[in-house]
């Protein structure tokens, strides 16, 4: 029998399916059995697709998820869900420790890439006037909150970068520059007893993913273990910034989350330009640092950005997929984009049968299907295509989005996918992997009537 590929509008249906099969209350879970709670970007995410059919869910989405925003403005990766089952995942972070955090749910201590701005606009550009305008006034107060406490917070020197604690807040966990730099800097002596003896297979008790996914695609059982460390030397802190930066605790300027931020202050801009508020000039002069700061981070010899350790200001000279994350932030002037679509096009780096790969495939880094060391994923994709569409890219960026919904046509909507043959890993019914397809359909049809 031959093997017809499905249309765009059977791929649509079958993504607003998985959405609908992952929604749990009034949210959407990742996936169900591996991703039980409810992600930051992830509900951004979903909520950017969600607004192209269901626009009342899309605000639902991200209104459930200010239920997380701590009183300082802080907003968690993580809500938990209720119920007895779910109750060691809220133990082990006790968000109750720290008194900002909300009385009656229970959240991590940390937070993930600052999408939120972009899910607000997306879903405000398919309002009339009238209501976008109350739906900013509403959103406004808490997004402004929390890009307050990501300066206040996050940026202590006024570099204009803000600092992450805990690999999980790039939301790339094992992405080579953080593996390379905890392992260099954050590993205690148990831990390197442990790895010595071989003694990280008991790790796989506690994981839950490990029993979802085969373990070759997630991350090592020792680097699971270095995350456990960094979670309980943060709860003993109870969450308290000040606390933990008085201790030597490894921090890092990530690159990935400083351009989305970049990107989410142009957002919150038009927010507040479209409702009439005034931006705070505090937090005006931190924005505009950061678009400066960012040039702070660039390499001349190899032709790239690089994060940066937040103590010694070391760029951590390992490519990654974030990389290509200055073209979203899109304040890099078209002669360092043009650098980037190079690495982008180029076959031994970035350019495979199925971009874009998580890590160069060139480098040693790289796994076929290593969690965020080599495959492709949706969300990356989606990213990079925005920033190449807003620098005029435009081949280059209708080149990637019909292949990432070719990959997804394929195969369904997996976590990721195999950057060489397209092979799907992780969960299979994804719900950013569904949710970002159907706008990239959305996108490429309008595109094609324009
Ligand atoms: C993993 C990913 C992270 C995502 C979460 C839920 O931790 O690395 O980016 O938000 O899963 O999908």
């Amino acid at each position: 029998m031959e093997n017809t590929l499905p249309t765009d509008d059977q791929v649509i249906q079958a993504c607003k399916e998985i959405l609908a099969n992952n929604k749990k209350h009034d949210y959407t879970v990742p996936a169900g059995g591996l991703y039980p709670h409810q992600w930051l970007w992830d509900s951004c995410f979903i909520a950017i697709g969600l607004a192209h059919y269901d626009i009342e869910g899309a605000m639902q989405e991200i209104r459930s998820l200010l239920r997380g925003q701590w009183s300082n403005g802080m907003l968690p990766n993580m809500i938990f869900a209720d119920g007895d089952i779910h109750r060691r995942d809220r133990n082990i972070w006790q968000s109750w420790r720290n008194a900002h955090a909300p009385d009656h749910v229970a959240t991590s201590g940390i937070t993930q890439p600052p999408m939120l701005a972009e899910a607000i606009v997306r879903i405000g550009q398919k309002l009339k006037k009238v209501e976008q305008r109350s739906w900013y006034q509403d959103m406004y107060p808490a997004l402004l909150a929390y890009h307050e406490w990501l300066y206040r917070e996050r940026d202590p020197h006024n570099e204009g970068l803000v600092l992450l604690i805990h690999p999980w807040e790039s939301g790339l966990d094992n992405s080579p520059p953080w593996i390379d730099q905890l392992h260099m800097h954050s590993k205690p002596l148990w831990v390197t007893i442990v790895e010595k003896f071989k003694l990280d297979t008991l790790a796989v008790l506690f994981r839950r993913d490990t029993k979802h996914v085969p373990p070759g695609q997630r991350v090592s059982n020792i680097d699971a273990l270095l995350y456990f460390t960094i979670i309980q030397r943060l709860k003993r802190k109870n969450w308290d910034i000040e606390k933990i930066l008085s201790r030597s605790h490894f921090t890092f300027q990530d690159l990935t989350f400083n351009c989305i931020l970049i990107r989410a202050n142009q957002h919150l801009e038009t927010i507040a330009k479209t409702i009439g508020h005034r931006i705070p000039e505090d937090l005006l002069s931190h924005m505009k640092k950061s678009e400066e700061a960012l040039e702070s981070l660039w390499d001349g010899f190899y032709k790239q950005y690089y994060s940066r350790t937040f103590i010694t200001h070391k760029l951590v000279k390992e490519p990654s997929i974030a990389t290509l994350m200055p073209l979203y932030a899109g304040c890099i002037d078209k002669e360092r984009a043009d650098e980037l679509v190079k690495l982008l096009k180029n076959p031994k780096y970035f350019s495979t049968e199925y971009p874009v790969p998580s890590v160069p495939i060139n480098s040693t880094w790289y796994k076929e299907l290593g969690y965020w060391q080599g495959p492709t994923w949706i969300n990356t994709n989606w990213l990079i295509i925005d920033g190449l569409q807003r620098y005029g890219f435009r081949d280059e960026s209708r080149d990637l989005s019909k292949k990432t919904v070719a990959l997804v046509s394929e195969h369904g909507p997996a976590e990721y996918f195999s950057a060489k043959s397209g092979k799907p890993g992780g969960a299979h019914q994804f719900s950013w992997s569904a949710s970002l397809t159907i706008d990239l359909i959305q996108q490429l049809n309008k595109d094609t009537e324009g």
